[in-house]
């Protein structure tokens, strides 16, 4: 198959958020900690009407009505989430409900979990099954979902909540880039949650920065040397580095980091050159020749440097594709993808046809890959790449038909999920009045555990 790659996306976030620069005064930090600090405007939270399992059929049943697609076209379903509510059953199980209909139960994938990569793996499953032998010819639909909540403290206000829904198949209008894939994995301790009795993770939030930019140089060195070598005896050869991508998305925890990530590119970029070429491209980085990278991830004055000098790459390549990140927090695994819808919707489908997209993923523990993709350069009214952008054309409006809540509303909120987590038998408290049109909630759960839902 050709041009295997993502069709189309749905992207939901919660109806409701606080505002950030609220949060400030309530938790009592000083003014602009999340605002400025974190970069962060608003965070999306969901009530005890919502959990994994609603959220990821809302995500799919909204997906597979707006592009207008029959159940028994889809030959693989797969779930990427950090959300554990049950050790066993999946949760793509939870949404063969969804199927029902159609009598289609031939249907293969199931879930995948690292933090915030399994959303990724499950998009690289996808790909390879459509790649494989095993290929009938049908769709993937692959989903990331997950509800990011931090107990009270500084950790706080970087959680958020959402789920996407991607149709994955050949000739589409996101191909992803064969033979260039990048990975970095290795054993940490910075975020994982080994109390199975709480939705809270333990963080080591310095180690997890650490960890995720220390992935962002492997990732980008690699990705550049296997982009080169791919490219060595064609036509279009030329060396990796930040020109080569019109825009580049990161996972987003907080968009301040997504911003220093972005500086730590360029630095990458400056210590690859030659000697003379470095002098000459970046006279005023110079006295920074001998730095090493991986000393570098906390120097006050390599940091401020870069930052001054990618300001311009980072407002033209990565600011466009933060919109969701900086209005709904971090959605763990569909994080990335927020960012690849934010990016869509920022700029006119022509200026859209085919641009060159870098993408980093990465999830605590930690796994992390770059990758890229390629806008298909057919733009025209009726095309695949028009359809795809018409069905996210609806997110800016509906970012802003959210209801606002109260820090002290939020924080009954956290309060309540808390005391009844796992729960069981147990009847949800909040109401589903503020809930947008069409989407799942938790009705019950009764003693066995067990979960029925309703829709709105
Ligand atoms: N005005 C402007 N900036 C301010 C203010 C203010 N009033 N107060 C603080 N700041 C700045 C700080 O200088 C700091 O900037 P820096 O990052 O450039 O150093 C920033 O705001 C954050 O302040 P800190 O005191 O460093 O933050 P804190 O220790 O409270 O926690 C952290 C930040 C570690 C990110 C925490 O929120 C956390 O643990 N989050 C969860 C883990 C996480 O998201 N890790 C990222 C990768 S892993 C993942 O995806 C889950």
């Amino acid at each position: 198959p050709e041009d295997v790659g993502i069709i189309a996306i749905e992207l939901i976030f919660p109806s409701q958020y606080v505002e950030q620069s609220e949060l400030e005064i309530y938790d009592n930090v000083s003014a602009g900690k999340y605002t400025v600090g974190l970069g962060q405007g608003k965070m999306g939270f969901c009530t005890d009407r919502e959990d994994i399992n609603s959220l990821c059929l809302t995500v799919v049943s909204k997906l597979m009505e707006r592009n207008n697609i029959d159940y028994s076209n889809i030959g693989r379903l797969e779930v990427g989430t950090e959300t554990i509510i049950d050790k066993s059953k999946s949760v793509k199980t939870v949404l063969m409900q969804l199927f029902e209909d159609s009598g289609n139960r031939d249907i293969e994938g199931t879930d995948t979990k690292n933090a915030c990569y399994g959303g990724t793996a499950a998009l690289f499953n996808a790909l390879s099954w459509i790649e494989s032998s095993s290929w009938d010819g049908r769709l993937a639909v692959v989903v990331a979902a997950d509800i990011a909540v931090y107990a009270k403290g500084n950790a706080r206000p970087t959680g958020g909540a959402g789920a996407v829904a991607m149709l994955v198949g050949s000739n589409a209008p996101l191909v992803i880039d064969r033979g260039v894939r990048a990975s970095y994995m290795a054993h940490a301790y910075d975020f994982y949650k080994p109390n199975l009795m709480s939705e809270y993770p333990t963080v080591d939030g310095i180690l997890s920065v650490e960890c995720y930019l220390s992935a962002v140089d492997s990732c980008y060195k690699l990705f550049c040397s296997k982009s080169e070598k791919c490219l060595k005896n064609g036509p279009e050869y030329q060396p990796i580095n930040l020109k080569y991508f019109d825009a580049i998305l990161f996972h987003t925890p907080y968009c301040k980091l997504v911003q220093k990530s972005l500086a730590r590119l360029v630095l990458n970029d400056f210590v690859k050159l030659p000697e003379k070429e470095r002098s000459l491209e970046y006279p005023e980085l110079e006295h920074f020749s001998n730095v090493k990278l991986e000393e570098t991830y906390f120097d006050r004055d390599i940091e401020k440097a870069f930052m001054e000098h990618s300001k311009s790459t980072f407002e033209e390549k990565t600011k466009p594709s933060l919109l969701l990140a900086y209005q709904v927090g971090n959605m763990y695994t569909p994080s990335l993808y927020g960012c690849l819808v934010s990016f869509l919707i920022s700029r006119d489908i022509q200026d859209l046809a085919g641009k060159c997209v870098g993408l980093f993923s990465y999830g605590s523990g930690l796994c992390s890959t770059m990758y890229s993709l390629h806008i298909s350069s057919n733009a025209t009214p009726g095309s695949p790449l028009s359809r795809l952008i018409g069905n996210i054309s609806h997110i800016k409006q509906l970012l802003d038909q959210r209801t606002k809540v109260s820090p002290e509303e939020f924080a009954q909120v956290m309060e309540i999920r808390e005391q009844n987590h796992h729960k069981a038998p147990y009847a949800p408290l909040a109401s589903t009045d503020v809930l947008f049109p069409g989407t799942w909630y938790l009705d019950s759960i009764d003693k066995m555990h067990r979960r029925t839902y309703k829709r709105v």
